[in-house]
């Protein structure tokens, strides 16, 4: 099914595991997120960002191949596709394009301006049985061109932004995008428990999953984080292994150049991350 994220959440949420959220970039990506999935039982949201969903050639086209590779690949766990740090505009693109969750990233606006843009979006999403996440304080590093510092959060306003009804809190807490830095001095959790105070309930969202470690993870997990983003660690993995594949120059023997071989290495090393991070994340049979 593909469905919006709300239930899978609330469901992470009393049962102290995270729904993972795996980016997609491609075709390849796509399958091999949605077969490892099913085979571990994990209710999964599909994220694309704006970046991506531009390179895969626009949200319609996005949306037309998840769920018709959701259909002929028989995936029967809970399914949400995401639009990932959206813009106002992105947002009601997904939502016209058959989305069924929407992230509006409004970290980089002044708050009030955040505030009145997510309390739009939370009333329309939810008209059209959506789920909504809307983030406070940047999460450091790049996503798609968008460099931020990674500050922590304000509670308070977490608070405001949880009081609008999304269903998912993005909330800085020392988490950074794409690789972390040998100095990097660790998800802030005394910050967490304090948002935590603040949001109760709230399915609290760890953006940059990649790189974080396990231990510390798993107590954010423990603390309410119910949903982890995962983009970078599948990039990654995807590059080594294509990379080892032409170093063993496996491209020049037969019919090695084929993009149906020549891909294959990488889009198994996607699955080997999903299976990894579906561990620690506890999602494991929840679906
Ligand atoms: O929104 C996407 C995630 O936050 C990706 O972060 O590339 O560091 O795993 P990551
Ligand atoms: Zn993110």
């Amino acid at each position: 099914m593909i469905v919006s994220a709300k239930e899978m959440l609330e469901k992470a949420v009393a049962g102290h595991y995270a729904v993972p959220q795996f980016n997609i970039n491609n075709l390849e990506w796509t399958k091999s997120i949605l077969t490892v999935c099913e085979e571990l039982k994990v209710p999964v949201i599909l994220g694309v960002s704006m970046g991506a969903g531009k390179y895969m050639g626009g949200y319609k086209t996005v949306a037309a191949m998840v769920y018709a590779m959701h259909d002929s690949l028989g995936i029967t766990v809970p399914v949400a596709l995401h639009l990932d740090h959206g813009n106002y505009d992105a947002a009601y693109e997904c939502i016209k394009a058959g989305f069924t969750s929407i992230m509006f990233d409004g970290s980089s606006l002044p708050f009030e301006e955040n505030l009145a843009k997510a309390k739009e979006l939370v009333a329309v999403a939810h008209k059209l049985g959506l789920s909504i996440e809307c983030e406070v304080g940047g999460i450091g590093g790049e996503e798609d061109g968008v460099i931020s510092t990674g500050e922590c959060a304000d509670p308070e306003e977490c608070k405001i932004i949880a009081d609008l009804g999304v269903d998912m809190l993005a909330a800085g807490i020392g988490n950074i995008h794409g690789a972390y830095p040998a100095n990097w001095a660790g998800l802030q959790f005394d910050v967490l428990e304090a948002i935590k105070a603040k949001t109760g309930d709230m399915p609290l969202v760890l953006h940059g999953g990649s790189g974080i470690p396990d231990d510390q993870v798993r107590k954010a997990v423990s603390m309410g984080v119910a949903k982890v983003n995962v983009n970078s660690e599948c990039q990654w993995a995807f590059a080594a292994a294509t990379r080892e594949y032409i170093e063993q120059g496996k491209d020049k023997q037969g019919k090695g150049f084929d993009p149906r071989k020549l891909l294959a290495p990488g889009a198994e090393a996607i699955k080997r991350v999903c299976r990894e991070r579906s561990e620690v994340f506890g999602c494991v049979g929840k679906a």
